[in-house]
């Protein structure tokens, strides 16, 4: 079955020559960032033991944390075709980690190239290593795995979107904050309900480069974004919104994304029925809360991060409240999860 998302694509995108000939580190704390990268370099080949068994036909997820076990009709089906289900989320799940990491991989090689200064260079060359070795982890991963999925399209216009970006802050704003915010929220999230031995290994490492990754964003940009005109920083501004809205569209959209539509094909679930339950689940004013020990990856990761680099301005946080986004201030969990440790929820 063949989906836009499948097809491999080559597109072109604007890049800064940018040359540096001062080898000098005059931040101390991207220097520790870039050193703890060094050090911490794991193996995906060496320090994995890749002899754990990995049952496919068994869920990856010990708990129903995602929303669609909330849709009544999913609620209605047969124990044995909810584990159908669950297998197929899960392989759509880590199939999406793939792609994402290779579109960081990208990105930070588009860092490595554009970021003005040496030592941003340094940093984001750690962080392109990083990605490569995420990929490899993964593609293992799933490689055990019965079956694998298409990108999501709206994953793929977020980095595409970034990888297309014109300068290297709005890179940085579309990679290490949005995109990576998802990242590690999922991740902890995985991490949080996965039974499966091997996967909890990978995570714990992947885990850790991630919040290196969402630190040097944080790190980096604000200085940038800080000595800006002001006309540069409502461009910067704007492109944040375009990627945030472009994530937030995706959860209204009309059409189900090819690649979850397939989740439910394989699991013999009618994409039509499917719908219908969701929208009447809607209707009815049924909220769906998260478990208090899952990270909203926009919530507690992306918003936070993007107010806090002065991503958010006051003209940009009036588009923000026209399309009924929330602006959320409140930073310990991000500042908690860019040290490594596991969030502490509120
Ligand atoms: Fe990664
Ligand atoms: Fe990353």
């Amino acid at each position: 079955m063949g989906t836009e998302s499948e097809d491999a694509s080559n597109s072109n995108a604007p890049m800064e020559i940018s040359w540096q000939f001062d080898y000098l580190f005059d931040s101390d704390k991207l220097k520790s960032l870039y050193s703890k990268a060094k050090r911490d370099q794991w193996d995906a080949e060496q320090d994995i033991d890749w002899d754990l068994q990995v049952d496919p036909s068994r869920p990856l997820f010990g708990r129903d944390v995602m929303a669609v076990f909330h849709v009544p009709l999913v609620q209605r089906l047969s124990a044995s075709q909810q584990a159908t289900l669950r297998a197929h989320l899960a392989a759509h799940q880590l199939s999406q980690i793939l792609h994402g990491e290779q579109g960081a991989l990208m990105t930070a090689g588009a860092l490595t190239h554009a970021v003005p200064d040496h030592q941003g260079k340094l940093y984001a060359a750690t962080q392109a290593m990083d990605e490569a070795r995420h990929v490899e982890v993964f593609a293992a991963y799933i490689h055990k795995l019965a079956v694998t999925y298409p990108m999501s399209l709206t994953l793929k216009r977020l980095i595409d979107l970034t990888l297309g970006a014109d300068s290297w802050v709005k890179i940085a704003i579309g990679m290490n904050m949005v995109v990576e915010g998802l990242a590690l929220g999922t991740f902890h999230n995985v991490l949080a309900v996965t039974e499966c031995e091997l996967l909890r290994r990978i995570m714990r490492g992947v885990i850790r480069d991630e919040s290196r990754h969402v630190g040097f964003g944080n790190l980096y940009v604000a200085d940038a974004i800080k000595a800006m005109h002001a006309d540069e920083r409502e461009e910067v501004a704007d492109f944040a919104f375009m990627a945030i809205k472009l994530m937030r569209d995706a959860r209204h959209r009309r059409e189900p994304d090819p690649a979850f539509a397939l989740v439910l094909d394989r699991s013999g679930i009618d994409r039509n029925d499917f719908y219908k339950s969701v929208l009447e689940m809607r209707a009815s004013g049924q909220k769906v809360e998260l478990p208090k020990d899952q990270v909203h990856p926009f919530k507690h990761l992306m918003m936070p991060a993007l107010v806090r680099v002065g991503a958010v301005t006051d003209r940009s946080r009036k588009r923000y409240e026209a399309e009924g986004i929330p602006v959320i201030e409140e930073r310990s969990t991000l500042e908690r999860m860019e040290t490594g440790a596991p969030p502490a929820m509120n």
